[in-house]
C-alpha cells in the first residue's frame, strides 16, 4: 500500500522517480506526487495515477538530483491533490512521502494545533512532517535527522518514510516500522524504494532496513542507526532479477503475461527439489527445521486472500497425504484473537509479497509465544521471508498484476511438495505412490499449456456472460478452494459480485440465488467427490442456473448437462488444483476485459496490503 520512491547522486532524479513510481504503482494508484530539490525544494503532486503526474510536470522544472516520490493507496482522507503526498510542513522545512499509518494522529495533530501547527490535508502523514519540524525548531542542535528520530520515538503506527529537509539538501533520510523500504547502492547515488524493482536498472546490491532503522543517506555514504542513535550494522544483499520480468512484453496485461508464465513459473517452483530420480524432494530452506514439522502436533497455515485459499489446499494435501493436523487461519483473525499456542506447534505463513501487515502481525504473535514460524514467500528478502525461522521461496517471479496468479499456483505447487515430503518421511506413502505423485506434480507444466491453447474457447464463453451481475462458484475437497480462488479473481478485476461455496453446502442458502440470471461455475474435475458434485450440477440445471463447469478432459457425460464447459487434462487429484483454477483466472481476465474494468489495477485494491 503507498510506493515510496528516492534518489540522492549526480544524476537528473525526475526521470529515475518517474519510472520507479510506474514499477510502485502496483502498490496504491490514488494519487502520485514528487519532491525535487535544486535551487529550492518543490512539491508536485495531483491525484490520479504516475501517468497524470507525468503530464503535470510536462509545464513544471523537472530539474534536481535529489529527489523522493509517492504513488498513494488512499487510508486517510480521500484521494484528491490535497491529500497526495509529499507533504510539507507549515513552515517547509520538511518534505516527506510515507507509506503506512499513524495510529495516533489525532493526538497529536490537536498537541500540534495547540502550538499553532495549521493543516492543509486529511492525511496521518502531515501530522507526522509537522511533528518533525516542532521537533527541528526546538534548538539550533537539532538537526534534520535528529527532528525526524525524536518524532518517530513519538509514533505508534506503521511506517516508510522519505524525507527531505529544506537546509540539509544533499541528504535524504529514510526510516522503516512495519512498512518496507529498500536502499540501492550505487556508485555516488543511492536509490530508495518500498521494493526492489524501481532499483534493479541501476543497481543489484540493497539493504533491506530492518524495523526501527534510520538510514542517513548522502550521494557518497549512508549511516544506518536505530531511533536512539545506536548504530545499526548493514548487510548487502544481491537481487536476481530481470528488467524484462518487470515488463509486460507482447501481452496487453501483466495479468495475461502471468497467467501465460505459468507453465513455467510451477516449474521454477519444483525444479531442483525433486530428485533426477523422482524419489526424494529436497526443500533446501527447511532442512535443519524439518524435523520440527515432522513431529508437529499440529500445523497451522495463515495467509490472506489469495495465499488463504492456496493454505486451504495445503490443509487437504498435508491431512489426506502426511496426516498430520492442519489448520488454516485468516491472519487478520488468528492475530487478535488470542489462539491457543503450543511449542509443538508451526506456524507457516504464506504470502506473496512477504509484506502482508496482517500476515507479519500473526507470525510476530507466534514466535512471541515460542511457536517455530515458517515462510512460503514469493518475493526474495521480504519481511516476512526475513522474520521467520525458516521458509521456501516460490520463485513465481515478480507477480504485478494485483489479482494473484501464478503466485497462487507456485504457493499451491511448494505445498503440494511439502505435503508430499512429510507424506513420505511419516511413512504415509509407499514408494510406488509417492513417485506416481511427484511425476503427475512434473506434468502439470505440459498440460497447464494444452489448457493456455483453448484460450480463444475461454473468451467466448466469457463474452455470454460478461453481463452479469453475480456468479457462484463451486467445488468440492481440494478444488472447493479452487472456487473461492475463481469468485476471488471474479470479483476483484470484474467488480461482478461473486460467492465461492464448497458445493455441498449449497443447499443450505446459496441455492436460493439460482435462477435463469444465475451463472454457476463448478469444478467438476473427476476425483473422489465427482458423483456428490454431478448431483450439485443436476440441482442447479433443475433450477435453470446457467452453468459453466472445469471437467476433466474425455468426461462427454457433464457435456450433456452444463450449458458451457472448460476442460482440462486428465490428472491426479492431489495435483487437479493447478490445473482447475487456471480456466477460472482467464475467464475472470476475459470478462474484466470486455466489461472495460483497469485488469492490472482494479480500483480500491493494491498489491501489498501493508497496512492492517
Ligand atoms: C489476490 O488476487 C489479492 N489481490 C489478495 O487477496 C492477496 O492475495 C492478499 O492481499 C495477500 O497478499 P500476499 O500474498 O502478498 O500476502
Amino acid at each position: 500500500m503507498c510506493g515510496i520512491v528516492g534518489y540522492i547522486g549526480n544524476k537528473s532524479a525526475y526521470p529515475i522517480i518517474i519510472q520507479g513510481l510506474q514499477r510502485l504503482e502496483y502498490r496504491g494508484y490514488d494519487s502520485a506526487g514528487m519532491a525535487l530539490y535544486n535551487e529550492a525544494l518543490k512539491v508536485y503532486k495531483c491525484k490520479g495515477r504516475v501517468a497524470d503526474l507525468e503530464k503535470h510536470m510536462e509545464s513544471n522544472d523537472t530539474l534536481g538530483s535529489v529527489g523522493i516520490g509517492h504513488t498513494r493507496w488512499a487510508t486517510h482522507g480521500e484521494p484528491n491533490d490535497r491529500n497526495a503526498h509529499p507533504h510539507t510542513s507549515m513552515n517547509g522545512n520538511f518534505v516527506l512521502v510515507h507509506n503506512g499509518i499513524i495510529e495516533n494522529y489525532a493526538e497529536l495533530k490537536s498537541d500540534l494545533k495547540k502550538n499553532g501547527v495549521t493543516f492543509q490535508s486529511d492525511t496521518d502523514t502531515e501530522v507526522l512532517v509537522n511533528l518533525i519540524e516542532y521537533f527541528y525548531k526546538q534548538g539550533d542542535e537539532i538537526t534534520g535527522e535528529i527532528a525526524v528520530r525524536l518524532a518517530l520515538s513519538k509514533i505508534v503506527g506503521a511506517y516508510g518514510i522519505a524525507v527531505i529537509c529544506k537546509n540539509e539538501k544533499d541528504q535524504l533520510i529514510c526510516a522503516r516500522k512495519g512498512s518496507p523500504l529498500v536502499i540501492g547502492i550505487g556508485h555516488g547515488e543511492y536509490f530508495i524504494a518500498s521494493d526492489a524493482t524501481p532499483i534493479i536498472n541501476y543497481t543489484n546490491s540493497v539493504i533491506y532496513l530492518n524495523d526501527h532503522d534510520v538510514a542517513i543517506i548522502t550521494k557518497d555514504s549512508l549511516t544506518l542507526k536505530t531511533i536512539e542513535n545506536t548504530p545499526v550494522p548493514f548487510k548487502i544483499t544481491k537481487i536476481d532479477m530481470s528488467i524484462g520480468d518487470l515488463e509486460k512484453g507482447d501481452f496487453e496485461h501483466f495479468m495475461l503475461k502471468e497467467i501465460f508464465e505459468q507453465p513455467k513459473t510451477i516449474e521454477d517452483t519444483f525444479r531442483g527439489r525433486i530428485t533426477s530420480d523422482h524419489q526424494e524432494i529436497v526443500l533446501g530452506g527447511l532442512l535443519d527445521i524439518f524435523p520440527k514439522i515432522l513431529n508437529a502436533k499440529r500445523i497451522i497455515l495463515i495467509g490472506c486472500g489469495t495465499s488463504w485459499h492456496a493454505a486451504l489446499v495445503g490443509e487437504y494435501l498435508i491431512e489426506e497425504y502426511a496426516r498430520i493436523p492442519v489448520e488454516v487461519e485468516y491472519a487478520s483473525e488468528f492475530r487478535y484473537r488470542n489462539p491457543i499456542l503450543t511449542t509443538e506447534d508451526v506456524v507457516i505463513a504464506i504470502s506473496q509479497s512477504g509484506e502482508t501487515a496482517d500476515t507479519l502481525a500473526a507470525l510476530r504473535m507466534a514466535k512471541e509465544k515460542g511457536v517455530t514460524i515458517i515462510g512460503i514467500c514469493n518475493v526474495v528478502g521480504s519481511s516476512i521471508a526475513r522474520e521467520t525461522d525458516a521458509g521456501v521461496y516460490t520463485h513465481a517471479g515478480v507477480e504485478i498484476g494485483v489479482a494473484s496468479t501464478k503466485a497462487f499456483t507456485a504457493q499451491v505447487t511448494v505445498l503440494t511438495l511439502l505435503a508430499l515430503k512429510l507424506a513420505k518421511k511419516k511413512g504415509q506413502l509407499s514408494n510406488e505412490i509417492f513417485l506416481n505423485l511427484v511425476n503427475e506434480l512434473t506434468e502439470i507444466p505440459e498440460k497447464l499449456k494444452s489448457i493456455l491453447i483453448k484460450h480463444p474457447h475461454i473468451k467466448n464463453v466469457a463474452l455470454k456472460y460478461r453481463d452479469a451481475v453475480n456468479a457462484l462458484y463451486l467445488g468440492r475437497g481440494c478444488l472447493f478452494p479452487v472456487a473461492l480462488e475463481g469468485a476471488l479473481k471474479l470479483k476483484e478485476i470484474s467488480y461482478i459480485h461473486a460467492e465461492g461455496y464448497a458445493a455441498g453446502e449449497m443447499k443450505h442458502g446459496p441455492i436460493a440465488l439460482v435462477d435463469d440470471n444465475l451463472p454457476v461455475i463448478v469444478v467438476a474435475a473427476k476425483d473422489s467427490y465427482y458423483e456428490k458434485i454431478v448431483s450439485n450440477i443436476q440441482e442447479v440445471k433443475a433450477r435453470k442456473g446457467n452453468i459453466i463447469a472445469v471437467v476433466t478432459e474425455g468426461d462427454d457425460g457433464l457435456k450433456e448437462m452444463v450449458n458451457d464447459l472448460f476442460e482440462i487434462p486428465k490428472s491426479h487429484p492431489a495435483v487437479t488444483p493447478l490445473l482447475a483454477i487456471v480456466p477460472l483466472q482467464l475467464f475472470s481476465y476475459y470478462i474484466a476485459v470486455l466489461r472495460g474494468c483497469d485488469v492490472d489495477q482494479p480500483r480500491n485494491l493494491a498489491k501489498s496490503v501493508t497496512v492492517e
